[in-house]
């Protein structure tokens, strides 16, 4: 039996300002998929908030993209929607941009995750979800624990993870279709490297085990600028990461995010700022952010998921909480200069380039100047 685990998240409305959701509306979410498991469509799921995101992690047989899956996602999201609004809740239906469900939620605005695999004897896995984050966000860690001894030692010391990890990364600002390139490492790390650095364009898809072929990790690839061509929200992505034997351990996995590392979110989702690993639905309070980021962990047998195990709630990360406040108040500091703000093509709100538009007029050119 093959099992596959989807995690589909959407804003659908929060609490005083793009904070959470709240509780009738997560309580909403969780009696809908306790429905679908009584119906069959699941065999398991769990409901968790991470700031104004609800994820639904689900587990069935259906494999990924199942339309029955996703409209049952869908239809959760149009119900919690409803609450939202019902209770005059801010920015209720947020990332719900089409009219009409079509076949899946790719495209739609929800993010999703999602992978099928042959379940080992023991199944342990990671899902991470962030709030107020670049759609990149997962590159830095992705990379770093799949592709760099600093963090993955087994990669030294684990005959089965030798071989490496080849890497599937999307192009999001080519919005026809999808366009995707794999790259293998250790053989192509250079220019894994040169595509990773950016993570506002290239973006880790997904990860796969080299000697095996195995399935290791999943991310939510999509761009909600580009999907509504206007700022709507954050992407605010999710991933799925397998852990333990050929692939990295839990702690190889958790151990980049005490970089603390920078991106671009936060505040209108247009100021650089570092991502604060935080326990499962934590709010969101300064400068509209911090950046942040849970890790939950599960085994999966047969479908039927034990967990979470609320992996950034322990205090380990509490240094790394002061790590982050302290970086993003270093940038803060240069509040609205470059690259506290982000870069002007970057800029999520429209109010930068119109006011560019509108002072390009008043430049003067020196009289008698040639240059062109
Ligand atoms: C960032 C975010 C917030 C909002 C800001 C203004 O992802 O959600 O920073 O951009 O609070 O929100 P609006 O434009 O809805 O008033
Ligand atoms: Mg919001
Ligand atoms: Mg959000």
């Amino acid at each position: 039996m093959k099992t596959t685990i989807s995690v589909i998240k959407a804003d659908t409305g929060s609490v005083g300002g793009h904070n959470r959701p709240s509780d009738e509306m997560v309580a909403k979410a969780s009696e809908r998929v306790a429905g679908a498991i009584q119906s069959g469509l699941l065999i398991d799921a769990r409901v968790s908030f991470t700031g104004d995101d609800i994820a639904l992690l689900m587990t069935h047989t259906r494999g990924t993209d199942n339309s029955d899956v996703h409209k049952f996602a869908w239809d959760t999201f149009v119900e919690t929607t409803k609450i939202a609004k019902s209770q005059g809740l801010y920015g209720a239906g947020q990332d719900l941009l089409k009219d009409a469900f079509s076949g899946n939620v790719r495209g739609m605005g929800p993010g999703s995750a999602e992978m099928e695999i042959e379940e080992r004897a023991a199944e342990p896995f990671v899902v991470f979800a962030g709030d107020k984050c670049g759609p990149g966000v997962f590159n830095h860690p992705l990379f770093s624990c799949f592709a760099d001894p600093y963090h993955n030692a087994g990669l030294l010391l684990a005959p089965e993870m030798h071989a490496g990890f080849t890497f599937t990364v999307m192009d999001v600002n080519h919005t026809e279709s999808d366009r995707t390139i794999t790259l293998k490492a250790p053989e192509d790390y250079y220019d894994l490297c040169t595509l990773l650095r950016d993570p506002n364009r290239y973006i880790i898809a997904s990860v796969t085990e080299n000697a095996t072929g195995l399935i290791a990790a999943v991310a939510s690839t999509s761009r909600l600028h580009n999907i509504a061509g206007k700022y709507v929200g954050k992407d605010d992505p999710v991933a799925i990461v397998r852990t333990q034997k050929q692939f990295p351990s839990t702690g190889e996995i958790l151990s980049p995010w005490a970089l603390a590392q920078y991106t671009l979110g936060d505040n209108r989702g247009s100021h650089h700022v570092a991502v604060m690993p935080v326990k499962q639905n934590t709010i969101i309070s300064f400068f509209d952010g911090p950046t942040v980021m849970s890790a939950a962990g599960y085994c999966v047998h047969e479908g039927k998921l034990t967990g979470p195990v609320d992996y950034f709630d322990q205090p380990f990360w509490d240094v790394i909480r002061e790590k982050a406040t302290e970086k993003t108040l270093a940038m803060r500091e240069q509040g609205f200069f470059n690259p506290a703000m982000g870069p002007q093509d970057e800029m999520e709100y429209t109010g930068v380039m119109e006011n560019l538009k509108r002072l390009d007029s008043r430049f003067v050119k020196k009289e008698g100047d040639t240059a062109k």
